[in-house]
């Protein structure tokens, strides 16, 4: 069984301590992990330090071809990276060969992005004092980045947050997904082949609160990004003082659906954002509000097109869903959805384990107050609500603690705008499902489900502070 060290300063470093790797589906365990430490992510951080130095002297050019070139070796290596992540994630493999398609799209962006990182001028005699004044704008990295990626898009969502802070010029320490740690590992070499300065990337793992303490306290560290919990990511508000975070936290993402849609070509979409990587996406379809006119027709061919889906090994071509992360994540949603039908919830499809996995469910009967329904799934967990205007449907999918994308299905445009005006999220999806996303497009959410965006140029904003410049052009 290989050990996997930590990366500092471009050179592997094992530790004695170590925690075992298991791939979620088979339990084999199939790595061993260095667990870093307080000194380690002390070294780590004080290598990104003295990087940036090279870092923010690097002209764009450069650091757009080092990103380009990351994307080619993605290209090459597509397939081995596809079985990493269902090695580590048990994410099916068609499944994790669309994730590693979006991380070559996502690393082109911010090379492409890098090229243009804009300032502007601003006319300074617009003020009485101005005149024969020039007045502009530029941006500058920030220096020491420390990115927390979360387990469900190793490569794509680490990517998110390297593309555009290599793009800008910073210099990042990576803690990866305890449980994905591999494919940070991966990347970390992938850096190093493209040319990427030694000590620019700097992968620490393991798991804690010193080590998370460690990364975040350290004053040197000046912008935290992290995915992950609402939890973890209040957490890291409240230490980061005033350092800048940019928090992608969770959802229980609501979709309403109009009577005057073509049920037969929206279904099967519906089913996918559901039940895509068994829910455990920020942005899976967690609560469906269809109007009460065709809710029995919907929710019955729902059900019927979720049991179509295929169970099993993830690395099978047909499979659809397999294992969740962890058991723990497994008990979990058994005893949220159980808590549900005591409670008087019907269930219309799955409800159950089989061992790792949990089978596609279907609740109906559910209300707002349910964990099920006000809480983050992040499991192959849907319900189906019915509602009798509009009004109704945008007040239910509000009545959330969460808002990261919602979406609704209308032919009627005014009644898309009108919703898109009213719903109380960081984006709004017309006529497809709020799974859907795009790696250049805005990113992120109000309410508990976040602070700034991703999506690579309005990351890099986040990744950059604005100076401002201003000359007196005559005496
Ligand atoms: C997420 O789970 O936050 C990301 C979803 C995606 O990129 O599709």
């Amino acid at each position: 069984m290989e050990t996997k060290g930590l990366y500092i300063n471009g050179k592997w470093v094992m530790k004695e301590r170590t925690y075992p790797l298991y791939s979620p589906y088979s339990g084999d365990c199939v790595a061993a992990i260095s667990m870093a430490g307080e000194e380690d992510v002390k070294e780590a951080i004080a290598g990104a330090h003295e990087a940036f130095r090279t870092m923010k002297e690097m002209p764009a050019h450069k650091r757009a071809d080092i990103l380009f070139r990351v994307a080619q070796i993605l290209r090459e290596r597509r397939e081995d990276l596809a079985q990493i992540l269902v090695k580590e994630a048990g994410k099916p493999i068609r499944t994790a060969r669309g994730e590693i398609e979006r991380t070559i799209v996502t690393y082109q962006f911010a090379a492409e992005e890098a090229k243009r990182i804009y300032g502007e001028t601003i006319p300074m005699d617009a003020a009485p004092g101005g005149e024969k004044r020039l007045g502009f704008t530029w941006r500058e990295p920030l220096g020491v980045v420390v990115a927390i990626s979360p387990f469900n898009f190793p490569f794509n969502l680490v990517a998110h947050k390297l593309g555009p802070a290599f793009a800008a010029g910073n210099a990042v320490v990576l803690k990866p997904a305890e449980q994905t740690p591999l494919s940070a590992c991966v990347m970390a070499e992938i850096f190093q082949e493209a040319g990427l300065p030694d000590g620019a990337l700097q992968v620490v793992t393991g798991s804690g609160r010193e080590l998370s303490d460690a990364l975040i306290k350290d004053e040197r560290v000046k912008k935290v990004t992290f995915t992950g919990s609402g939890t973890v990511g209040k957490l890291i508000k409240e230490k980061a003082g005033l350092r800048k975070v940019t928090l992608e936290l969770g959802s229980n993402s609501g979709l309403i659906i109009e009577p005057d849609v073509p049920l037969d070509k929206i279904i099967p979409r519906c089913v996918e954002g559901a039940f895509a990587f068994a829910g455990q996406v920020c942005i899976s379809l967690q609560r469906i509000y269809v109007h009460e006119s065709i809710y029995q027709e919907f929710s019955e061919s729902f059900i019927q097109e979720a049991k179509k889906l295929k169970i099993g090994d993830p690395m099978e071509e047909a499979t659809d869903i397999s294992a969740m992360i962890s058991s723990r994540e497994v008990e979990r949603i058994e005893s949220w959805v159980n808590e549900a039908v005591q409670q008087g919830a019907k269930v219309g499809l799955g409800g159950n384990r089989e061992g790792s996995i949990f089978s596609p469910t279907v609740l109906l009967n559910v209300t707002s107050d349910m964990t099920v329904s006000c809480q983050e799934t992040f499991a192959p967990v849907v319900s189906i609500v019915p509602y009798q205007n509009l009004d109704e449907a945008i007040h239910m999918v509000n009545d959330s603690v969460y808002g990261l994308n919602v979406g609704i299905y209308t032919q009627n445009i005014n009644n898309a705008f009108y919703a898109s005006r009213k719903l109380e999220s960081g984006g709004v999806v017309v006529n497809d499902i709020p799974t859907f996303r795009l790696d250049h497009m805005p990113y992120g959410g109000v309410k508990e489900s976040g602070y700034g965006r991703e999506g690579i140029k309005y990351a890099v904003q986040e990744m950059t502070e604005l100076k401002f410049i201003t000359i007196k052009t005559e005496f």
